[in-house]
């Protein structure tokens, strides 16, 4: 923050720094081992956010189109659809990227008018397409088609009313947040660290431009990665791995979120198995003193459950000790559908994740 009367020069002045003026994250980077819950993560978040009145950009970039199967919708195209509203007023739109569409637009927009223009040779995709060129760049090279894939995000995350996502951001940002659907934690240090990479190794050139403003933009404050992780030793320990990672890349850490937390008193109180049988033998009129198959399995059920949400008070320990904030989600008994998002998302509304309340 400069003192009052002081130039207003310096980098973080700079309104393509931050052209919402917020200084808050407007990029949500959600990663996690696999089937922790990202997707159900970055959906809540975006669903969180639009609550609070913003236009939301939600994105997946790995071809999967789970985000249309979670809120019931068409599947997603290359192109923004808003998927849902906020109780704000806010809007949700999404966005599937897939890197030969996201190719072609990164040329179209960017070289139009080098590589063939809109005149005699066409759209300068074209072109490129004809030669081979635009396959090759999407599915050969695995550098490149992150770089494309991220830096449609990118774009996404700095366009304004009057700019489409260039270096020189004058206008209102088109989209307040945008939450990305990331790979899981064993490929996201790489896959945002991949600008960086090619920025130095393509030497010049607009590709290797175009790599480090994606690297300038996710290793600002303008961008978190959240951590999801479950209350168990697996999915902790690649957290904290993961944590480790992108902290050594230089990427900003968001919030870790617990998700799948069971209810339950922390220090739940030993019940005999005999008391749980006598009880539910009662509540199911069963004989009492008699074997029976249903009152054996709940009980045994209920042996499980009273460990687990006692382990779970160590694992949110472990997650607490990564030195970011941790907030839980709690398991949805049923799963998670289209009701159960929007209770997801009301906890993210009462307990934000870092940088998501402005
Ligand atoms: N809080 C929750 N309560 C109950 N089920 C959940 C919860 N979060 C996720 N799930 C379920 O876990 C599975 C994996 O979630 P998903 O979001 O697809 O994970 P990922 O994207 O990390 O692979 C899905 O079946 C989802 O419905
Ligand atoms: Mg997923």
């Amino acid at each position: 923050m400069a003192p009052p009367g002081a130039p207003s020069s310096s980098p973080a002045d700079d309104p393509a720094d931050d052209p919402a003026g917020t200084g808050a994250p407007r990029l949500h980077v959600v990663s996690g081992k696999g089937g922790t819950g990202k997707t159900t993560l970055a959906v809540a978040l975006a669903i969180a956010l639009a609550d609070a009145g913003r236009r939301v950009l939600l994105c997946e970039v790995e071809g999967r189109q789970g985000l249309s199967r979670l809120l019931g919708t068409a599947e997603l195209p290359y192109e923004e659809v808003e998927v849902a509203e906020g109780a704000g007023g806010g809007q949700v739109v999404g966005l599937a990227v897939e890197p030969r569409a996201a190719l072609l637009d990164y040329l179209d927009t960017f070289h139009g008018g080098v590589l063939g223009g809109r005149g005699r040779g066409g759209r300068a995709s074209t072109v490129l397409d004809r030669a081979g060129a635009v396959d090759v760049i999407a599915t050969v090279a695995p550098g490149l088609r992150d770089v494309l894939l991220i830096g449609k995000v990118y774009e996404a995350v700095l366009r304004t009313t009057t700019s489409r996502g260039g270096s020189s951001a004058t206008g209102t940002p088109v989209y307040d947040a945008v939450v990305l659907d990331a790979p899981p934690t064993g490929r996201v240090t790489r896959f945002l660290g991949i600008g960086a990479e090619l920025a130095q190794l393509a030497g010049g050139g607009p590709i290797a431009g175009r790599a480090a403003s994606v690297a300038a933009l996710l290793s600002s404050p303008q961008t978190a990665v959240h951590l999801v992780s479950l209350l168990e030793e697996l999915p902790v320990t690649e957290t904290a791995e993961a944590a480790a990672e992108l902290r050594a890349a230089g990427l900003p850490l968001g919030t870790v979120v617990a998700n799948r937390e069971l209810a339950g008193s922390s220090a739940p109180q030993q019940v005999p198995d005999d008391d749980v049988a006598r009880a539910l033998g009662t509540a199911l009129g069963t004989d009492p003193g008699e074997e029976d198959d249903l009152v054996a399995a709940l009980v045994a059920q209920n042996r499980t459950r009273t460990a687990q949400v006692g382990e779970q008070e160590r694992w949110r320990a472990e997650l607490a000790a990564l030195g970011r904030p941790v907030r839980s989600l709690p398991d949805l008994p049923g799963g998670v559908d289209l009701d159960g998002l929007y209770r997801l998302a009301d906890h993210l509304v009462a307990s934000p994740l870092l940088g998501s309340t402005r």
